[in-house]
């Protein structure tokens, strides 16, 4: 417990660090100072961040269990295991795909809130979680608290008016955790993956047979895509579809164990996914495709954390239909094209995983990889960081040319859709300054790209409206 308290406060630290040199609106400060607040559950002593815990790589720092614990320890269990909840922001709304036929986005294992606004009216009610009887108990500790006056001057209302609307303040409490998670800090893009894509880094032999295993023989980027868009912004891991793996029960969960008011079922529990919430038979079973960021550093693994290594979950792919595994929680709707019986030797398994802990964020570049984005640097090209960012609508970008060249400078969106083209032609040595005026575009993260013969580089910035 003590250890939890002292990674808490170095989370903040960290995040207040990070808050710094990327100043955050008043909007998004405030969305920070909820989601670490403690006294937000009943009794006091949960956060979003003790289940998302930043320097846990957002999620659960207790990696033991396969499903999270509530506020109240004696024997309230989640049914699901936590994920991740940096890069959530970037699934795309809950939606059906009418061309594909498919259900795309949204936020849980189950797609059942639409986006990290809707997600974040949850947990402060969930009985298993932080366990507050109503919103009221929520927005009277947030009154109570000692930013209670960053919360009254960013919603404009005083706090008996706060009082009255209920359901209006505690709609306010999830814009600012959606604009708090919607932050550089919860998409940081760091990982050696990355810097190999950027081309300043080299993965090791085993990584890059592991890498092409991934993109061939094993299929992972069927679902779990790994190569950058046409813009070079970087891959997210899903394709935020939905899935039923065939994935066994985990006996060890213990939700089973949960009283009947919690959990009817008992051991007889299924966890139905995407079609419990639907009712829909044919999407029983199925579960949100996870992005694959960070990894290596997330276990246990799947929506009831039956896996705790990488290697079993790549021995699961592999090997699923060839005996050796229970049958699958959900019987029907099992994905049977794309895994089950891969083939792969436990060589290559090796690789796999080891290229998968190639996607952990805060990557430290190595002596000579920092000798090679210097050349590039050197190459008298350069691109620098938009400014303002976060911007509304407008910011301006700074390039410089160190010879008369052919150049374009091009802004995509996260789904790797050109947006517009700044700058296309043949300009002469210099320094330059371009702006984008976003009005007409959305609110959301954004890329550009300058490219040249010789040079490409992808930035990203965020529009906040
Ligand atoms: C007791 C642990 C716990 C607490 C506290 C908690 N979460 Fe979660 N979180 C989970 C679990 C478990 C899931 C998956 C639940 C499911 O799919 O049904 C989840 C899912 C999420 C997701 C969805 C991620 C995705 O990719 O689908 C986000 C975002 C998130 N939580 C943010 C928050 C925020 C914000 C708070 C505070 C308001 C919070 N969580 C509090 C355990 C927790
Ligand atoms: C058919 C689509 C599909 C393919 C192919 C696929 N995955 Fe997945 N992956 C999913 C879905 C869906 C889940 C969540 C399943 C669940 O929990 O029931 C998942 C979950 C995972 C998880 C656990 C994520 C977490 O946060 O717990 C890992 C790790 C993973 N996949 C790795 C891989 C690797 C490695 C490969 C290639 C060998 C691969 N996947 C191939 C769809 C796929």
């Amino acid at each position: 417990m003590l250890q939890k308290t002292v990674m808490i406060l170095i989370a903040v630290a960290l995040v207040s660090a990070a808050a710094e040199s990327s100043a955050m609106t008043p909007l998004e400060e405030l969305g920070e100072f909820l989601y670490f607040d403690e006294t937000l559950s009943e009794p006091n002593g949960q956060s979003c961040a003790s289940c998302h815990m930043p320097s846990a790589f957002f999620v659960d720092p207790d990696s033991d269990a396969p499903v999270s614990q509530g506020v109240l320890p004696k024997g309230r269990w989640g049914n699901r295991n936590s994920p991740m909840s940096a890069y959530a922001f970037l699934s795309p709304d809950f939606h059906y795909d009418p061309v594909e036929e498919l259900y795309v986005g949204g936020q849980f294992w189950d797609g059942r809130a639409a986006n990290v606004v809707e997600q974040a009216k949850g947990p402060f009610l969930n009985l298993l979680e932080m366990n507050n009887p109503n919103k009221r108990t929520v927005i009277e500790d947030i009154l109570r608290g000692g930013y209670a006056d960053l919360f009254i001057e960013v919603f404009g209302h005083d706090a008996l008016y706060i009082r009255r609307n209920i359901d209006e303040a505690y709609d306010f409490v999830a814009e600012a955790i959606g604009a708090f998670e919607s932050t550089d800090l919860f998409a940081p893009f760091d990982s050696k993956y990355d810097y190999f894509l950027q081309g300043y880094d080299v993965l090791t032999e085993q990584e890059l047979s592991g890498l092409e295993l991934y993109e061939g023989k094993a299929m992972c980027n069927a679902c779990h895509p790994s190569e950058p868009g046409p813009g070079g912004e970087p891959p997210l891991f899903t394709d935020f579809t939905y899935d039923n793996l065939g994935v066994p029960r985990n006996p060890d969960n213990p939700f089973y164990t949960l009283t009947k008011k919690f959990n009817p079922d008992g051991y007889d529990f299924v966890d139905l996914g995407l079609g419990g919430i639907l009712g829909i038979e044919e999407e029983m079973g199925k579960h949100k495709v996870m992005p694959l960021r960070n990894i290596a550093m997330t276990g246990p693994y799947m929506h009831n954390g039956i896996f705790k290594t990488l290697k079993e979950v790549v021995e699961f792919y592999n090997a699923r239909d060839l005996g050796g595994f229970p049958p699958p929680e959900v019987p029907i709707n099992v994905n049977t094209d794309e895994l089950g019986d891969l083939g792969l030797t436990s060589d290559e398994i090796d690789d796999l995983v080891a290229f998968l802990h190639t996607l952990t964020d805060g990557y430290q570049l190595s002596a000579g990889a920092k000798r090679m984005a210097a050349a590039h640097t050197a190459s008298g090209y350069a691109l620098s960081s938009n400014y303002p960012n976060p911007f509304n609508p407008i910011t301006s970008i700074e390039y410089s040319l160190p010879t008369t060249a052919n150049v374009k400078l091009e802004i995509f969106n996260v789904l790797g859709q050109k947006v517009t083209t700044l700058v296309d032609g043949e300009q002469n040595a210099g320094h330059y300054s371009v702006s984008w005026d976003a009005s007409n575009a959305s609110t959301g993260i954004y890329f550009y790209r300058l490219s040249s013969a010789g040079f490409t580089e992808t930035r990203k910035m965020i529009l906040l409206k």
